[in-house]
């Protein structure tokens, strides 16, 4: 488990390293599973959802902000602030969630 931890963390800091644009060839309808399965715990992910468990705020309400970028979004889960727990998130599945979430824009 300790192992596999670590790779994660090489990979992640791997994925953070490089440049271009995250937002190519992401798939929305796969961040919107994976939003299912990791997110809905703590924020409402979709219309469906009526609530979650914490005041974080949900994805709707983050696409809505003035200065959301798919991109923004995709480096901000490479690198998880310390109220979320770290995911094992590869670069293409930070991207597929970003591009979940900026589908919620409207
Ligand atoms: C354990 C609860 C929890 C889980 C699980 C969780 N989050 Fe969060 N998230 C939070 C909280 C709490 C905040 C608000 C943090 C703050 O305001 O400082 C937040 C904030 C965010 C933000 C807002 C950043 C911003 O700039 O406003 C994004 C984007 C986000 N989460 C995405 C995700 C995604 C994608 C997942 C699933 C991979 C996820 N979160 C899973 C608790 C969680």
């Amino acid at each position: 488990m300790y192992v596999v931890l670590r790779q994660i963390r090489v990979l992640v800091v791997a994925a953070a390293g490089l440049s271009g644009s995250l937002a190519m060839a992401a798939d929305a309808n796969h961040g919107s599973d994976l939003a299912k399965r990791w997110c809905a715990t703590c924020h409402v992910v979709n219309s469906e959802q009526k609530q979650a468990s914490t005041d974080a705020p949900p994805f709707a309400v983050i696409a809505r902000k003035s200065d959301f970028t798919p991109e923004k979004i995709a480096f901000f889960l490479l690198d998880p602030h310390p109220k979320m727990p770290s995911f094992p998130l590869g670069r293409s599945e930070a991207a597929d969630l970003a591009a979940y979430i900026g589908s919620l824009r409207k």
